[in-house]
Formats: structure tokens, sequence, C-alpha cells
């Protein structure tokens, strides 16, 4: 294990392990008995300040219609001013059930039916299918991978967004957790700007970098759309809580009336108390999650290096997604995550899920206890061995 990594002056417990078997939990009760690390939630209790908040909320009898106040707007307002110096008026913000509806509406809104929509690969699986669902199309600027490290291809950028009506950006990057430079932001506003292509910047992975590291948000901008929301950095999606911002005043009219028409615009009953309580008191939690996070990180790269040399932990800096390069095995990646599945019970995400250009890759959670990390590594090394041995054609039968 890295030595360079102790934990200091610990509060909170993310060592526990939680059981979440029958919570109707899409990670743990969905798929039989496995050891879940593809979809992205984390196995840790939410910080307390939010638990207390929901349990005073429902100690109320009644459960109704829920507005949202300017107290939820604020502690966005709060959160991005101090920690980010991004600053945003409530006069620009919407309230929506998640990013990805917002994203949807967003489309549905800003552009037609066969309209093209720009994506870089490998990305968010989600990013395909609300396009195709749409019935819009999908153009790809794939991402380069020159040594072990991602760059963006302004070239090919620059040529696909002048075929596109909008761009997603993810910000920071899930699979493959890299933070956007200033630079690299700019370079893709002018761009954007260039084409009359609307930005959506998607932020939703944005707190969670490694210790003292700081992600970029996207500057505010007449054709820029930004999606926030707590549920990552917090553990809190089941809230169904987002926010939409921008400044053009045009945009936000489309956007708000859109929200409206999907019905995205609502509030769960507890969804003001949860949000409200991990921005206004749960930084410190917040904090003690991003040593975790990295500790877990360091983990997993010394258990590659040292375990299984054939595989390589593309370096991040943000989010508990780790993308592994397992190009030496020579297995597209659905048979080698499904073998690992069959043999082990581990359920790591394939990488051809994100693009073409992910075919090479696992992606693992790694938000949960050590304890368990280290099970899963465990696995993961047993998983390898018995496919080097055995084969995957042999087993698999
Ligand atoms: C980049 C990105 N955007 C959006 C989402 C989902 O957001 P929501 O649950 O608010 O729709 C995820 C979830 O993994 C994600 O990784």
């Amino acid at each position: 294990m890295k030595k360079g990594y102790t934990m200091k002056n610990t509060k909170y417990d993310f060592q526990s392990i939680v059981d979440r078997h029958d919570t109707n939990c899409v990670k743990w009760d969905l798929f039989g008995d496995e050891f879940p690390m593809w979809v992205a939630d984390m196995d840790f209790k939410v910080a307390p300040p939010i638990q207390e908040a929901v349990l005073k909320r429902s100690n109320h009898p009644v459960y109704g219609y829920t507005f949202v106040p300017d107290e939820l707007f604020n502690a966005y307002i709060n959160w991005w001013n101090s920690r980010y110096d991004f600053k945003m008026l409530r006069k620009d913000m919407l309230y929506s059930i998640g990013v990805m509806p917002s994203i949807s509406s967003i489309i549905r809104c800003l552009t037609e039916e066969g309209d093209g929509i720009l994506i870089q690969s490998p990305v968010y699986h989600v990013f395909y299918y609300v396009i195709e669902d749409n019935n819009r199309r999908v153009i790809v600027n794939q991402l380069s991978y020159n040594g072990g490290k991602y760059e963006i291809d302004f070239d090919d950028l620059d040529e696909k967004l002048s075929k596109s009506k909008l761009m997603i950006l993810c910000n920071p990057h899930n699979p493959i957790g890299k933070i956007w430079s200033r630079n690299d932001l700019d370079h893709i506003l002018e761009l954007c700007e260039k084409h009359n292509v609307v930005l959506i910047s998607d932020e939703i992975h944005c707190d969670l970098t490694d210790p003292n590291i700081s992600y970029n948000p996207f500057k505010s901008g007449n054709n820029v759309i930004t999606c926030l929301s707590p549920s990552k950095s917090f553990n809190i999606a089941g809230f169904q809580s987002s926010i939409v911002h921008t400044v053009n005043e045009e945009l936000y009219k489309k956007i708000k009336l859109q929200l409206h028409i999907d019905n995205s615009d609502s509030c769960n009953v507890f969804a003001v108390n949860a949000v409200v309580a991990a921005y206004n008191e749960s930084s410190g939690w917040l904090e003690e999650l991003k040593s975790v996070l990295y500790r877990n990180k360091l983990i997993v790269r010394d258990f590659l290096l040292n375990e299984l040399p054939s595989l390589k932990l593309v370096e991040s800096e943000a989010t508990y997604l780790l993308w592994i390069d397992c190009s030496s095995l020579g297995i597209p990646s659905k048979s080698l995550s499904d073998f690992l599945r069959e043999n082990q019970g581990l359920f790591l995400s394939p990488g051809i899920d994100f693009g073409q250009n992910g075919d090479d890759f696992l992606r693992m959670n790694i938000a949960c206890p050590e304890s368990m990390l280290i099970d899963a590594l465990d696995r993961f090394k047993k998983g390898i061995v018995d496919l080097n041995t055995v084969g995957i054609n042999e087993s698999l039968d």
C-alpha cells in the first residue's frame, strides 16, 4: 500500500460496512449476489447533518407538494461562490429533478430532431442515450489517448462542432476522471462561439477531486448552460435534485418552459432539507470523504502495480471512478467484464459502454470502505489469474 497518504483527524465513519440490501438499491439489489463496482453511487453513510435534516422533516406526518425556497438556491450560490469563485444569481437558476432530465429537456427545447449533438468519448453512457432517445444524432469528438493520458483533439472538435447544434461537456470528465484546465475550457468556448453551438457543462462530479485540487467551473456566457447537483458529492442521488444555470435570458425562458412541460421542475419533499444541509453544513464531511477516496485510489494504484502489472491505472484527479487500461489482455471489455462477473461475482463497468474508444478499459467505482475495496481487488486478481490460466472462452461456456 502507498505509505505516503495517511488520514488525519478522522471524524466521520467511512469504514463501517453499510448493508444496503433490501432497500430497492440499484447497486446492491438489482443483480443478485454480486460485488457491484459499476453504478456511480457510494457505499458510505451520508453526512450526519443530511440525515438529521431528513429525519426532522420526516417527523412531520404530511408529505405533500413542496415548492423550492430561495434557501435552496442560496445554498448553491454560496457553495460555488466560496469554493470556486463562480458567481450565480438567483434569477439565472432553475430547479430540476436531475442533471439528465435537465439535459434531456434542454435537447428538446434547443434542437430539432435529426440535429447533431457533440460529446467527447469515452464518456458517461447516458449522454448517448439521451441524444438518441430524443431522435438527435450523436457526434463524437474522440479524446486522444497517448502515454496513459487523455487530451482533447481540438482540430477534430473544430470540425465536428461545425456540424453540431449543442455540445455536452463532462466537467470533470466521467469516466477518465480528468479535470479540464482553464485553457481547455477557454478553447472549447472559443470553438463553440465560432460555430454558434450552445454548450452544456455537466459539473455533477465537480466536488469530488483529489484533496487540495479544484476543478474549473465553465465560465458563464451567452451560449453556456451549467448543470449542478449535490447528488454525487453527498451521495444523495435518490432525492433527485439539481439546478440549471444560464445567464442567457432567452435560453433561460426556453429551458424553464421545457422543464415545466416535462414535469421536471417539481421538488421531492425531502430534497430541500437534504440539499441545504449538504451545502450549508457538510463541507467537513466532504473534505474527509475526498481523503478517503484519494487513499482508496492509491491502494488500487499500488495493487495494480504490484499484483496486476499488465493493467494500468489511468492517472486522474477527480471522481471516484477509476479507468483501468486492460489493453494488454487483448479482450473486448464486455467479455472481460462478463468473465469477472461469472468467475468472481465482481461487476466492473465495461469500457465499451462509454464509447468505441473505451473498449480496452474497465471502470471501477472505489467509493466504498477499504475492507470492501481490498475484497474487490482480491477478486479482480483471482479473476485475471483464472483468465490467464483457463482462457476466456472455456470459462464462459
Ligand atoms: C456525468 C454524469 N452526469 C449525470 C449523471 C446523473 O445525474 P442525475 O442523477 O442527476 O440525472 C451522472 C451519474 O452517474 C454522471 O456521471
